[in-house]
């Protein structure tokens, strides 16, 4: 028995030194007894840490949408698979069965067949949290495609980049998505990308918002009439278990995106023992991740994880101030929401209201609460623990990263001993390390360093679309033989690991994970600009803020700066989007840089942060003089 449920502490130990020991004999149970293959694998596991290649499951053959849907047929067929609950809640939730999931996911996917989309093909997906988001991501799956989704919060700038880099030759959209009191015309900032995106052969257009729209002749289709006339089945497109699912972009320290490869059979294996486990999920709860699917978290547990266990899985279209402040809970008390998983930015942003909004709905049903994303502070922690919890919920830190596709670090709810601001315990199967900056590996406990994994895990990212050279230098070479994460953690007196944040030059803003230099680069384009640099600096709700320190051409009148701050964050907004909006722009005359020219960014993050105490050794500046000038005028 492959111990697919884990329920304490003493098994997760036994089944962790399986797993650790045995991996291939561990991970060859759970894939056997617990999914649907139409032809097993001839090797568990084939891998390499310094070409790098990995395979799990090789010559395995497989469809992910059997997995989570057609086999859910027989026995919950009637059962809800996904609740949308919509922006306005006046409009009726919907509940979607796996019988009515399976029907809508064979019409796109046959859709798709009839616009001439193949087995390989990518389809970038650009729509708003609508159970059509979804089911575009299972369509792609069915027919074997492989799906590209675009945070629709991202500009068109950011879309066109995107659909360039990995070739989409079609994007699903819709005419505009609700966001709170908003609405945003999707369908024109799909429009403006797809000026510089020649590949693009079809765009399928889903009615949401009503607004109108422009649709290019012989390029845009309503999706609903093609819909309307598609058949209801559609044949899987049988796929190899190393045959990629999708490309999901994420920002790094350097300036392309990094499209993100993610593969069939290892993903699926690792999304849905994860999703049981870290949410403990029973029969007959309803689960509810608050993530974007536009995100990692919200592929792996919404869509995915979620379904390959027949769960419920609701999807929030919304914003958590939308009407009030009350909406998330609101929502749990109406569907009766037994595991909830957010962001320690809403957190922190619902810890600040008047604890009404939450007292005033029953939370009852609440067994497990999970943390994604970046770092959680104690204060909000205990927050989450005391006011939403009622101190009986466990609440999951789950530490993890596009790249490694599920979770990594987390306790196991009931089963782990929980710690405010600790992700605790490596997850099944997963091989933590601490580095020193000399690449040595620090062992026992009471030690920090950078966090890396020994051993590949089935999840795992295989390569970046395009550019195995860059995913090698990424992730295996700082610290040759090993994945590296980006990330520095420590752990404790008894081995539990708590992430301290990025180490590179990544910043999480909001959960948001944004590269400095994209940004840079965007800012730069202001005619104005000569120079600028980016760092993060601790906020409340955000947990990180963006901080511009700029060089102008001409250093022009100060009343001109505000302009010049709303141009900049302007430039930013089209060519990222506003998440990447700069809360703070200094304009400067120099910034501080060492012989071999490179930005010093501890010191700009100190005086960012307002700790203008030692600012550490500055004798390898070209221009120290420059960091005084730069204190005196800290905003
Ligand atoms: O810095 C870590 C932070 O988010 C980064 C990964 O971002 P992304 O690829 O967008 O995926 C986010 C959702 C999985 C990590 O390198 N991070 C994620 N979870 C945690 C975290 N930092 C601290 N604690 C966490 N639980």
């Amino acid at each position: 028995m492959s111990n697919y449920h884990i329920k304490h502490l003493e098994e997760y130990y036994q089944v962790y030194r399986k797993s650790v020991r045995e991996p291939e004999n561990f991970w060859g149970e759970v894939a056997e007894e617990h999914f649907m293959w139409r032809k097993k694998w001839d090797n568990v596991l084939s891998w390499d840490f310094n070409t790098p290649e990995v395979k799990w499951f090789q010559g395995a053959q497989l469809n992910i949408t059997e997995n989570c849907i057609d086999r859910h047929l027989l026995t919950r067929g009637d059962k809800t698979a996904l609740i949308f609950e919509p922006n306005n809640p006046e409009e009726a939730a919907q509940h979607i069965t796996y019988r009515q999931l399976h029907a809508r996911v064979c019409q796109l996917a046959n859709v798709l067949k009839d616009q001439g989309v193949k087995k390989g093909d990518r389809v970038c997906i650009y729509l708003p949290m609508i159970p059509e988001l979804s089911i575009a991501l299972l369509a792609c799956a069915r027919i074997g495609a492989i799906h590209s989704v675009i945070f629709a919060g991202f500009s068109s700038t950011a879309l066109s980049t995107r659909i360039n880099d990995s070739d989409c030759k079609l994007v699903i959209t819709s005419d505009g998505s609700y966001r709170g009191s908003k609405s945003i015309d999707l369908k024109a900032i799909v429009d403006e990308g797809l000026e510089d995106c020649p590949g693009v052969k079809t765009v399928l257009v889903v009615k949401r918002t009503n607004t109108a729209v422009a649709m290019k002749e012989g390029r845009d289709k309503w999706l609903q009439p093609l819909l309307d006339k598609a058949y209801q089945d559609c044949v899987p497109e049988i796929m190899n278990a190393e045959d990629p699912l999708f490309i999901l972009y994420t920002s790094g320290s350097t300036g392309k995106p990094k499209g993100m490869v993610h593969t069939t059979g290892g993903y699926m294996v690792y999304t849905a023992y994860t999703f049981k486990n870290v949410f403990q999920y029973t029969e007959n709860d309803v689960y509810w991740c608050t993530a974007d699917i536009g995100w990692i978290t919200g592929h792996s547990y919404i869509v995915y994880g979620p379904l390959a266990n027949g769960a419920t899985t609701l999807m929030f279209e919304g914003v958590p101030s939308y009407p009030d402040y009350s909406r998330f809970w609101e929502i749990v008390e109406k569907h009766k929401v037994n595991q909830f998983y957010t962001a320690p930015t809403a957190i922190r942003a619902l810890a600040k209201q008047n604890i009404s909004f939450a007292e005033k709905h029953d939370l009852s049903s609440l067994k497990v609460l999970g943390s994604v994303g970046e770092p959680i502070n104690e204060e909000a922690w205990h927050w989450y623990n005391d006011v939403i919890g009622k101190k009986k919920s466990p609440i999951v830190d789950t530490w993890w990263q596009t790249e490694t596709g599920g979770i990594m670090i987390t306790p196991i709810p009931f089963v782990t001993p929980t710690k405010p601001t600790y992700a605790t315990l490596p997850f099944i199967g997963i091989q933590p390390a601490l580095m020193d900056e000399k690449g040595i590996e620090l062992k026992g406990n009471q030690v920090e360093g950078r966090l890396c994994i020994k051993f590949p895990w089935p999840g795992m990212a295989r390569t970046i679309w395009g550019n195995h050279e860059r995913y090698k230098d990424t992730y295996f070479s700082a610290f040759p033989g090993m994945y590296f994460s980006g990330d520095g953690a420590l752990r404790d007196e008894v081995g539990y690991y708590r992430i301290t944040g990025r180490v590179d030059d990544v910043i999480i803003v909001s959960g948001h994970n944004l590269g400095t230099a994209p940004i840079e680069d965007a800012i730069n384009e202001h005619p104005a600009v000569a120079e600028s640099a980016i760092v993060g600096f601790p906020h409340d709700i955000k947990g990180n803020a963006l901080y511009g320190f700029v060089i102008l051409k001409e250093s022009g009148e100060s009343r001109m700066h505000d302009n010049l701050r709303k141009e900049i964050n302007q430039i930013i907004t089209e060519h990222i989007g506003p998440i990447a909006k700069l809360d703070k722009i200094q304009f400067t005359s120099g910034l501080p840089k060492t012989r071999s020219g490179k930005i010093m960014r501890r010191i700009l993050r100190k005086i960012a942060s307002k700790d203008m105490s030692n600012m550490g050794d500055t004798s390898t500046l070209l221009n120290p003089e420059i960091v005084d000038v730069i204190k005196d005028s800290a905003l």
